[in-house]
């Protein structure tokens, strides 16, 4: 099964970016370690801190993938086109936000990807991604 994960801006930061909220591990290593953990999962990863870019690899992967799973950033509490994209795509996503986002800034209550999801993982850390794949393997169908 073909997994698409998108990062969003200042995720390419992680492990050196304010590690109480997001770790001291960085991202690279991290999918490395996702492959290993998921040989079934063909994971593909982008990260963009461009907002047009991470529309452009929702339409070009996105398409290619049967699941999605999404860290947006702070795109997330803004972006409508990323919201669109992802109804555009019409593919099952998954919402991963790494810190709390419900017990940070109001601004960060709210995200605009949230509806566009079958669901959102929050505040479990780098494993909310593990546990999106999990979820996503579970409920493929092959062929599809
Ligand atoms: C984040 C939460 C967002 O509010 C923030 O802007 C990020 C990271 C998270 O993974 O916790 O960049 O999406």
């Amino acid at each position: 099964m073909r997994i698409l994960i998108v990062n969003g801006p200042n995720l390419n930061l992680l492990g050196q970016r304010e590690p109480q909220w997001y770790g001291n591990v960085s991202f690279e290593n991290f999918v490395e370690d996702l492959r290993c953990r998921f040989p079934e999962a063909q994971l593909e990863h982008f990260q963009s801190n461009s907002e047009g870019a991470l529309i452009d690899c929702l339409h070009q992967l996105g398409r290619q993938a049967s699941g999605i799973v999404i860290n947006a950033g702070a795109y997330s509490h803004t972006s409508i086109a990323l919201a669109d994209a992802l109804t555009a795509v019409g593919k099952p996503t998954v919402e991963v936000h790494i810190s709390n986002v419900f017990a940070r800034e109001t601004y960060r209550h709210h995200s605009y990807l949230a509806a566009r999801c079958v669901g959102c993982i929050v505040g479990l850390g780098l494993e909310g991604y593990a546990l999106a794949i999990e979820y996503l393997l579970r409920q493929h169908v092959p062929g599809s």
